[in-house]
């Protein structure tokens, strides 16, 4: 389906006042009513990660990047990937590989346990081990391997298969619309679009004209995503690109409030202005945390994944920067209660 015909952007007459509508998007016959996606983030977007988001008002996130190999050979550690049970909402697993059979079974593995939306094929991860393996962003230079694994893929499983890109290798080599196209043709039911190279790993910022050339290279749903860090970001993107969903990574870490904020513009209505209290972001750090220890179950292992998380959920609390050092020793929910405590008194 032409993804444009669902996802127009038009205005609404409400109470005297021009408010945007937006409607859904639809992927196959997958309805995605609200197309705000919480990117796949190694180490970050794990069960409890996803469920805070989802609290807030994600309504699809998205697995870490989970590899294929991993899968195929049936690791412990790699099919822990696949745990739902913290967070059962919408969600798309990602994987991340080179070889197309390899990914196929993957794919097929994880449609197997039925608790994915869809499958998403890693197209653009610039880490090198990754990319000196030939997976992720080095698949941009390898257009034909890059549509039979899609294909491959396609043929494994029923679920809709999404690919995330990036622009291209480096700013010289700017392929993103051209593999998008030959991917789609392949068989791919949505693209993502990270708009920096791989060169740029995740600094310098997004060059979103290069979602308009994806959107307008292909017929199936193209979801931006770069540097989307508010609400009105997120509407800006929308309307400069013409891309029919936004995908949010580093400004939901520490923030998974922005979710709510998303949806309220989203739904047309007015986004407050007002930022949320200390207190209150503490208090949500804290679920987080108690999500990490349950699914972890021990706070040492808990606090080994949040530490991060705090670090970020603190940024701009008054007297923060006093209490890092001591968020990084912290080995327990209590230590770090009183820590947080200290800030919200
Ligand atoms: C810590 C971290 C881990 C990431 N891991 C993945 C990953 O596993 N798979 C992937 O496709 N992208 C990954 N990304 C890229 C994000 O999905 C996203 O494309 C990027 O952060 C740009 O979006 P943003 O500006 O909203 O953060 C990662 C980014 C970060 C910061």
């Amino acid at each position: 389906m032409n993804s444009s015909a669902v996802s127009a952007v038009s205005a609404v007459k409400c109470m005297g006042a021009v408010l945007p509508a937006r409607v859904g998007m639809n992927v196959r016959d997958l309805e995605i009513p609200v197309p705000i996606f919480l990117a796949p983030m190694a180490g970050i977007t794990d069960p409890p990660f996803r469920a805070i988001c989802r609290e807030h008002g994600a309504p699809v996130t998205c697995t870490e990047m989970v590899s294929a190999a991993g899968l195929c050979q049936h690791g412990r550690r790699t099919l822990a990937y696949l745990d739902m049970a913290m967070d059962p909402g919408p969600t798309i697993i990602q994987i991340f590989g080179k070889d197309a059979v390899q990914m196929a079974e993957a794919a097929s593995i994880c449609a197997g346990t039925r608790r994915f939306i869809a499958v998403d094929i890693n197209m653009g991860c610039p880490v090198r081990k990754v990319v000196r393996n030939g997976a992720g962003a080095a698949l941009l230079a390898k257009p034909d391997l890059a549509a039979e694994i899609v294909r491959s893929v396609k043929d494994a499983v029923a679920l809709p298969v999404f690919v995330k890109i990036r622009s291209g290798i480096t700013s010289s080599s700017i392929v993103a619309p051209g593999i998008a196209a030959r991917l789609a043709d392949s068989g791919a039911d949505a693209i993502t679009v990270h708009a920096r190279t791989a060169a740029q790993g995740y600094s310098g910022t997004a060059d979103w004209r290069v979602i308009s050339a994806v959107k307008a290279a292909v017929k199936v749903p193209v979801i931006g995503n770069g540097d989307v860090r508010s609400a009105s970001d997120a509407r800006r993107m929308m309307d400069e690109t013409g891309c029919d969903g936004i995908m949010v990574g580093r400004a939901a870490v520490g923030n998974p409030w922005l979710f709510g904020e998303l949806r309220t513009w989203w739904d047309g209505k007015t986004v407050p202005a007002v930022s949320i209290p200390p207190a209150d972001r503490l208090a949500i750090a804290m679920r987080h945390m108690d999500h990490m220890v349950a699914f972890k179950g021990s706070e040492e292992q808990a606090m080994k994944v949040m530490r991060k998380h705090f670090i970020y959920y603190t940024r701009g609390v008054p007297n923060s920067v006093s209490i890092r050092p001591a968020i990084v020793r912290a080995t327990t929910r209590r230590e770090i209660e009183t820590l947080v405590n200290r800030l919200s008194a």
